[in-house]
């Protein structure tokens, strides 16, 4: 195993993925990403079949800075959609751009099955399961039931 990718698995992806994973490589040319030069492209396919895309905005203030994912995330949300299937990420460079330690979090929210394919520009695709593999034992809804 080799560290970062340990848990992932690179396999081939369905139609389906593929339009998943190519929203993401489209939303990527919408970034905003003056100060890191890294753009990221982000597609989450809902429960409805819908797919909502975002693309990383920076800031000046560098903490200002949103991830692709979560402005993906909080488009749906805003929008009404809440259940998410899956999520295809595509960062800039030939390196896998797996979802920061923040989108996880963010993203656990909505739900630990969600499955996420991660990619850069080799076109290899990592496979994981957010609570499986990108946030095992991660503080969600569940933890403050019952407080
Ligand atoms: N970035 C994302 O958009 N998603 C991630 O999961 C990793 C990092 C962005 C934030 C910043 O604009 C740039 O990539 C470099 O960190």
């Amino acid at each position: 195993m080799t560290s970062g990718q340990s848990t992932g698995s690179t396999q081939s992806l369905s139609s389906d993925e593929r339009e998943l994973v190519e929203a993401a490589v489209d939303a990527r040319d919408r970034a905003y990403a003056p100060y890191s030069r890294f753009r990221v492209g982000a597609a989450l396919r809902t429960d409805d079949g819908t797919i909502v895309t975002g693309a990383n905005v920076e800031n000046a203030a560098y903490p200002a800075t949103i991830c692709a994912e979560r402005v993906a995330g909080a488009y749906a949300v805003a929008h009404g959609q809440r259940s998410f299937r899956m999520l295809a990420v595509v960062g800039t460079g030939p390196a896998v751009c797996t979802p920061c330690g923040t989108c996880r979090q963010f993203l656990y929210e909505f739900g630990p099955d969600l499955e996420v394919l991660a990619t850069g520009d080799t076109g290899a695709v990592t496979r994981y399961v957010l609570g499986r593999d990108l946030l095992r034992d991660g503080f969600g809804p569940a933890t403050l039931e019952g407080t």
